[in-house]
């Protein structure tokens, strides 16, 4: 094949990735789990060319710097696998705002695995595109399944995403700031492991939070799990916010969300929030509660967009060519 589309979806964690044992490997620190988003897809092309050089276009504009190293980094992973020395031109189309705290990394990166090891001829099952997704964006690894996954902390061979049984699962995510974040969650990651006093705690107690949101999906107890989610948020949070120089991903209107999602549920509806490395928030519900939900963080004035999501597909390779 010389060309391949495929298509991933972004995926929200309930419990974060963050931290690395092994930048290189971009081996993550611990396990985490997330939802597979319906909304916000990547759509990337992978076409294998003549020329002396890759190529990325993102958006319908030519990237460069670092996005487009990152790119050239991960198909050179992949054309040494594959055996190949053939350049390939990368297009790329994301739904959803790019760099804002939305994952677009995990669906970019996972859509990318998919189209190039297609287009390059390297035909891999879910676990070993999982893992190769990994090296370009750790969360990517989880956007390969589809609904709730565990990404498994391990070894080159064993960090990957696997399929975790839950209760059906729907979010809501407010958009505060939809611009690209002023820290890069590679940069802040590695920031809050040298310099927070709070990253060893952070480690330690996200491997219990881990077990014990398994154990809570596993026996369908919503309501454990959204506890665990704002649990994990806020914790993450926290360790980001005590790193020198500080960084703080959550706005005003953030914190505001949270404490809505807080009174939406003292009003009856159970919701949970939780917020990644950026001022979005992305609230947690029941499938029958996800337009109530809706309803109410549009009615707070508090967010630009606000789209409603629910248990998304794995990704997909839509077409390719020989
Ligand atoms: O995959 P990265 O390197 O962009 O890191 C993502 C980290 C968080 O989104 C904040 C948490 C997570 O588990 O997705």
């Amino acid at each position: 094949m010389t060309a391949a589309t495929a298509r991933a979806y972004p995926n929200i964690a309930l419990v974060k990735y963050w931290g690395k044992q092994d930048a290189a490997l971009n081996l993550p620190a611990t396990g985490s789990l997330s939802l597979t988003l319906d909304v916000f897809p990547t759509t990337t092309t992978v076409e294998l060319v003549d020329g002396p050089e890759d190529a990325f276009e993102l958006n319908g504009g030519v990237a460069t710097g670092t996005p487009a190293a990152r790119v050239v980094a991960f198909l050179d992973l992949v054309r040494e696998r594959a055996g190949s020395t053939a350049r390939a031109r990368v297009t790329s189309v994301n739904a959803g705002p790019t760099g804002a705290g939305l994952a677009s990394s995990a669906s970019g990166f996972a859509a990318l695995a998919a189209a190039a090891s297609a287009a390059y001829g390297l035909p891999l099952d879910a676990p070993s595109l999982s893992r190769l997704a990994r090296r370009g964006s750790g969360s990517a690894a989880r956007s390969i399944l589809p609904g709730v996954s565990v990404w498994h902390a391990g070894d080159d061979e064993s960090s990957y995403a696997e399929p975790v049984a839950s209760p059906e699962l729907a979010m809501v995510v407010a958009t505060v700031d939809g611009g690209p974040k002023a820290v890069s969650s590679r940069e802040a990651m590695n920031r809050t492991a040298a310099t927070s006093p709070y990253y060893d705690g952070w480690v330690t107690s996200t491997r219990a939070t881990l077990d014990e949101m398994v154990a809570a999906a596993e026996r369908g107890d919503y309501t454990r799990m959204g506890e665990l989610t704002e649990l994990s948020a806020l914790r993450m949070h926290a360790s980001i916010q005590a790193c020198d120089p500080p960084v703080r991903y959550l706005a005003p209107a953030s914190v505001a969300l949270f404490d809505r999602v807080a009174a939406l549920r003292s009003e009856g509806v159970e919701a949970y929030a939780t917020a990644d490395a950026g001022p979005n928030v992305v609230a947690l519900c029941r499938p029958q509660d996800r337009d109530a939900v809706a309803d109410a963080l549009r009615g707070s004035g508090l967010a630009g967009e606000v789209t409603v999501a629910g248990s998304g597909p794995g990704v997909e390779v839509t077409d390719g060519r020989a």
